[in-house]
């Protein structure tokens, strides 16, 4: 197989090389984005992480390519259906992990709830003092998890270890999880109107799109407190800012911010010939999300962990021996 491998940390090329040792790999340490000019008739294989976009144009880059193999859960950031008319194969990684972005979520409650970042500021301008930086127990509250797979039920585990009530919300409810970890699950409006925290652990589709959203965000509890480490978009930005404003929600922590490529490249955005002026308004509204001061933003990195880096490395490489075996595993797309 010929391999393009895009966003590589400089310690992972080895690494890659000994799981792969006999596939042809060019090693790039930017994106596919970054990358607008590279095209190559004989490769395979892209194998790509989240600031890697494809869709019809990069395709046609690569017209010899057989499989996309992205180094994530999430696959938002690929056209599935080009992918499939093209007769490439796509893959990614389920579960590297659950525990590593339940983790996360729990550090951004936690950071909400005993304002971890606030006291940390006060001390480093020379003040030592609690005064104002008073915060809430979790026991006995009541958190909403909404999408609860693999990262949404090792955040209701972690819950439940806090003395927390669970009410989950699942387009596929699972009957047995609910039994074995003792949560309820709910309807959309009841998760939102009975949680003191929402937590979103979707992945991000057409369906997904917008779930919290100017129509329902402000039949959230009021004084409630939202954390995003599934994707931007899953909630509307405009709502969101204006739920903060209304004191509808207390606060929010953001792992993800909607048009979050654009935010780290708004040069491109703003001299682009053609500017998205959607874009460039949900961007400005971003700035706004990250000034604010009941509000935590990081920048996508629930995941970044160095065992979960290597767990995803592990399972990308299987996925490109299993594929090149004639039997992939992993697929989200293939051609029918
Ligand atoms: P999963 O596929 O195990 O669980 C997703 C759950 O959402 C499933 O139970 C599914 O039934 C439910 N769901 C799907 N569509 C729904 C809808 N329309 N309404 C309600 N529920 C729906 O996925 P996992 O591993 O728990 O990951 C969830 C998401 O977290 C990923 O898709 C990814 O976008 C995001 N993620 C973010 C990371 C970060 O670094 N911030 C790292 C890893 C994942």
């Amino acid at each position: 197989m010929n391999i393009h491998y895009f966003s590589g940390e400089a310690w992972e090329e080895q690494y890659v090389r000994e799981k792969l040792p006999n596939e042809s790999i060019t090693f790039h340490t930017e994106s596919l984005d970054a990358s607008p000019d590279l095209s190559d008739a004989e490769t395979t294989v892209l194998c790509i992480f989240i600031d890697s976009h494809i869709g019809e144009a990069e395709l046609a880059r690569f017209p010899a390519l057989k499989l996309i193999a992205t180094r994530s859960t999430g696959f938002d950031h690929i056209d599935l259906a080009a992918a499939k008319a093209h007769g490439v194969t796509v893959c990614n990684v389920p579960f590297y992990g659950e525990n590593t972005v339940a983790e996360f979520a729990f550090a951004l409650i936690l950071a909400l709830s005993r304002r971890i970042i606030d006291a940390d500021e006060r001390v480093r301008t020379g003040v030592f003092s609690p005064d104002g930086l008073r915060g809430f127990d979790l026991a006995g509250k009541t958190l909403g998890v909404i999408g609860t797979g693999h990262i949404g039920a090792h955040v209701i585990r972690m819950a439940q270890g806090f003395g927390m009530k669970v009410v989950g919300f699942d387009a596929y409810p699972n009957a047995d999880l609910a039994h074995t970890l003792g949560f309820a699950y709910a309807p959309l409006p009841d998760v939102l109107a009975q949680s003191d925290l929402i937590t979103l652990h979707v992945p991000y589709n057409e369906h997904t799109h917008h779930l919290i959203n100017a129509g329902n965000i402000s039949t959230i509890k009021k004084g409630a407190y939202l954390i995003n480490t599934a994707r931007g978009a899953v909630v509307e930005t405009d709502a969101l800012v204006a739920a903060l404003k209304a004191g509808t929600l207390a606060g929010a922590a953001l792992d993800v911010l909607e048009e979050e490529g654009d935010l780290a490249d708004e040069l491109s955005l703003l001299t682009s010939p053609h500017p998205n002026e959607a874009a460039i308004k949900t961007v400005l509204e971003d700035h706004y999300l990250i000034d604010h001061p009941r509000v935590i933003v990081t920048p996508h990195t629930a995941f970044n962990t160095q065992e979960a880096v290597e767990r995803i490395i592990d399972a990308t490489a299987a996925n490109i021996t299993t594929f090149a075996s004639g039997a992939p595993t992993n697929v989200v797309a293939q051609k029918k």
